[in-house]
């Protein structure tokens, strides 16, 4: 049976991409956006700009309300209070402030444990940290599935762990991680946790208090809002241990020419004008999202998953990297190079994503130079498949 998308026609970029012959399948590397994004910034702008928690006029007064309107609504959403979200320009911008922040709590010989699919955002600012702090960094490995090896974690995340921060779904291998057994082993040994989230939030598990993490973060881009926002989720205690990294106007409460005293989570850590129309969009967007029937979403996206996964392990050739849980998925073809296919999809006028995928760690240890991924929105559907399939034999068909 053919399944289309009932959330489609809210996304008006998939409308002008198919006028111009488009699929868009990269929908992990940034979403579209909806119409409810569009007119929220269009509105914001329309109206008066004006920068936050200074002014006391009413375009500012506006502002601020809306602004911290946003935080609320992402508090209520993930789980605790608007004190336990921070804004930042991205996950990557997040994860570095996280890793400087924490920098006091690393001493020589201490040790940092990553997992060997961390997104190189997850991956570098811990790996900097270590050389910096002469401590040492430890990665989880995997098993065949694609999912962090939880006999093998055990007896690397010990007494000297001070830090450990892994993906909550991979960006390359689409599987969730097993993220409720690492934490408490995290715990057990004192240790802090940082759970990336940029690519597990878009498809549907967020409640942070459940969870159980100390830190959490995730990109509003990915998950159908505006780019050049990122989420920062703490525990309370987690955040009071973070130093400030970054200095500037609004995350000051004194401050004088010798020193200066500085503003506690989340306003302390936002330092200089935040994305201010990007906050006010994830808002919109999280709200449209919200208003969504889930139960439709996960089930649509399971049969995207089911119908991806399937049609490519059909193909000769095609080798399918890990096992799948969501509608993104990577593969390679036997005696292809990557980019020559992707680059054939893209005449065809399929969008997917061809590389390392920023994971050059996880893909030297899969032993391959590149791979292609395709990842789907609830906006995509039979349709896009069918167009990706039938491409994707056209070009092996070239090729061989
Ligand atoms: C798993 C993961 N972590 C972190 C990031 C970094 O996100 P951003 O580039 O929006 O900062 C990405 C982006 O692709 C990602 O997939």
């Amino acid at each position: 049976m053919s399944i289309s998308s009932p959330w489609r026609s809210a996304f008006p970029a998939l409308a002008a991409l198919a006028a111009e012959g488009q699929t868009y399948l990269d929908s992990a590397a940034t979403a579209q956006k909806p119409q409810a994004l569009i007119d929220a910034l269009a509105g914001y702008y329309a109206s008066g700009a004006a920068n936050v928690h200074r002014a006391q006029h009413l375009p500012g007064e506006r502002a601020t309300r809306a602004f911290e309107a946003t935080r609320q609504q992402l508090a209520g959403w993930l789980g605790g209070v608007p004190e336990q979200v921070i804004f930042s320009h991205g996950a990557t911008e997040a994860l570095n402030l996280l890793a400087y922040g924490l920098e006091h709590l690393i001493g020589a010989g201490d040790e940092i444990v990553v997992s060997a699919l961390e997104h190189h955002a997850n991956l570098l600012p811990w790996q900097q940290l270590a050389l910096r702090r002469q401590a040492k960094l430890l990665v989880l490995p995997l098993d065949d599935r694609g999912v962090i090896d939880l006999d093998a974690a055990a007896p690397l995340i010990g007494p000297r762990t001070r830090v450990l921060a892994v993906s909550q779904l991979s960006n390359v291998l689409g599987t969730w991680q097993p993220l409720p057994e690492l934490l408490a082993m995290a715990r057990a040994q004192g240790a802090l946790s940082v759970v990336d989230g940029a690519q597990g939030v878009v498809h549907g598990r967020h409640d942070l208090s459940a969870l159980g993490c100390d830190f959490y973060v995730f990109s509003s881009h990915k998950l159908y809002g505006p780019d050049g926002l990122g989420v920062l989720w703490g525990r309370q205690e987690a955040l009071r241990q973070l130093h400030h990294w970054q200095f500037g106007g609004e995350m000051v409460q004194v401050a004088d020419y010798q020193q200066a005293q500085f503003r506690p989570a989340p306003l302390g850590f936002e330092a200089g004008t935040p994305p201010i129309a990007a906050v006010l969009g994830l808002g919109a967007s999280l709200a449209w999202l919200l208003a969504q029937d889930s139960t439709a979403l996960a089930a649509h996206e399971g049969v995207l998953h089911e119908r991806l996964v399937a049609g490519l392990r059909a193909r000769d050739g095609v080798r399918l990297l890990g096992e799948p849980q969501v509608a993104l998925a990577s593969f390679t073809v036997r005696d292809v190079h990557s980019a020559d296919l992707a680059h054939l999809l893209s005449e065809q006028g399929v969008a997917v994503r061809a590389g390392h995928h920023c994971a050059m760690p996880l893909l030297k240890r899969l032993g391959l130079p590149g791979a292609i991924r395709v990842s789907l929105g609830l906006y995509n559907d039979d349709s896009d498949l069918q167009r990706f399939f039938s491409a994707l034999d056209n070009a092996l068909e070239l090729l061989r």
